[in-house]
């Protein structure tokens, strides 16, 4: 009923305020390491996928891909690579965690946008990959997420989340803004932040995994190539893998979210099963509008 519909929203809310807490305190608290490794994203556009080749790539002598005991087989990616803002400092206990201990290179994974990332993160050498998707897919993807973790006492129409969406009602967007952040950013320094594609990621995995170890000054060998090791490091990331884990079948990585939702399609241009034509001329407009401006194209 209306009383149940209230009180649901309520924790909503209860939580996001427990995300700008958490991520004031990062901001406050977050002390980047030279080599430190960030993964940054807006939701639903590939993060899960990304952590988990980073995390495999740039550990592979450490953790042999292959092996039947690597910890991607035994993990979720966002345990392996926590989020600043879920994971690390998002704790309801408030406690400041102590990091210095993380096996270097360290890992990790924020949604925040490129101008609220720590000043230490701004100012170290550290590297940042950021990863986005189209906003047909991305879109999707959340919609389904939300339907999914969203109790089922909060109902909302496609129609309806499509318009927040287009009006820029996003976590840790507008979604144009935070793109358009780490677009800019990746242009004036372009050894410090790598501009990944999800759609480029998934046509050519093979050419940007080189691509990603090449950033992250850890190129693969001919040696590791010819052995197999690049295409081992891809099947144990694949989309089907990682979904087909029990680790991820069951449990909680990031508050709130179960690791079996984070594990849909993982393809590209689901969007047309969904968009009514008058909803595709729409975003087209809204990206038309907000990208238009800039030499950046999806
Ligand atoms: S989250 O909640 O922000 O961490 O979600 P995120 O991982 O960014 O995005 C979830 C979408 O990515 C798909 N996915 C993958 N695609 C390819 N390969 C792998 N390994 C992979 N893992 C997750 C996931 O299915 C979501 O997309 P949709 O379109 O909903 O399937």
């Amino acid at each position: 009923g209306k009383k149940e519909k209230e009180e649901a929203l309520i924790s909503e809310e209860e939580k996001l305020s427990l995300k700008v807490q958490a991520t004031i305190s990062f901001q406050k608290h977050f002390q980047a390491k030279h080599n430190d490794i960030v993964i940054a994203s807006l939701p639903k556009s590939g993060t899960t996928w990304l952590k988990a080749l980073a995390f495999a790539t740039v550990k592979r002598h450490r953790f042999i891909p292959s092996s039947q005991n690597h910890p991607l087989l035994n993990s979720n990616s966002h345990t392996i690579v926590p989020y600043f803002e879920f994971n690390i400092y998002g704790g309801e206990d408030n406690v400041i965690p102590d990091l210095s201990t993380i096996p270097e290179p360290r890992i990790f994974g924020t949604h925040i946008p490129f101008p609220s990332l720590s000043h230490s993160i701004h100012n170290s050498n550290c590297k940042i990959m950021y990863i986005c998707r189209n906003p047909f897919d991305a879109f999707i993807s959340h919609w389904h997420f939300f339907k999914t973790i969203l109790p089922s006492s909060v109902t909302f129409s496609l129609e309806e989340a499509f318009e927040w969406y287009c009006e820029g009602t996003h976590f840790f967007g507008p979604f144009w803004s935070n793109i358009l952040g780490y677009w800019e950013a990746s242009k004036d320094t372009p050894n410090k932040i790598l501009f990944l594609k999800y759609e480029e990621l998934k046509a050519n995995t093979n050419f940007e995994l080189k691509k990603i170890a090449q950033f992250l000054d850890c190129p693969f060998s001919e040696e590791e190539e010819s052995g197999g090791v690049i295409d081992s490091i891809i099947e144990l990331c694949s989309f089907k893998k990682m979904k087909e884990l029990e680790i991820n079948k069951s449990g909680k990585a990031v508050q709130f979210v179960e690791n079996k939702h984070l594990f849909r399609k993982g393809e590209i241009g689901d969007w047309v099963n969904y968009f009514s034509p008058s909803m595709t001329e729409k975003l087209s407009k809204v990206i038309e509008e907000k990208f238009g401006g800039s030499d950046f194209s999806f």
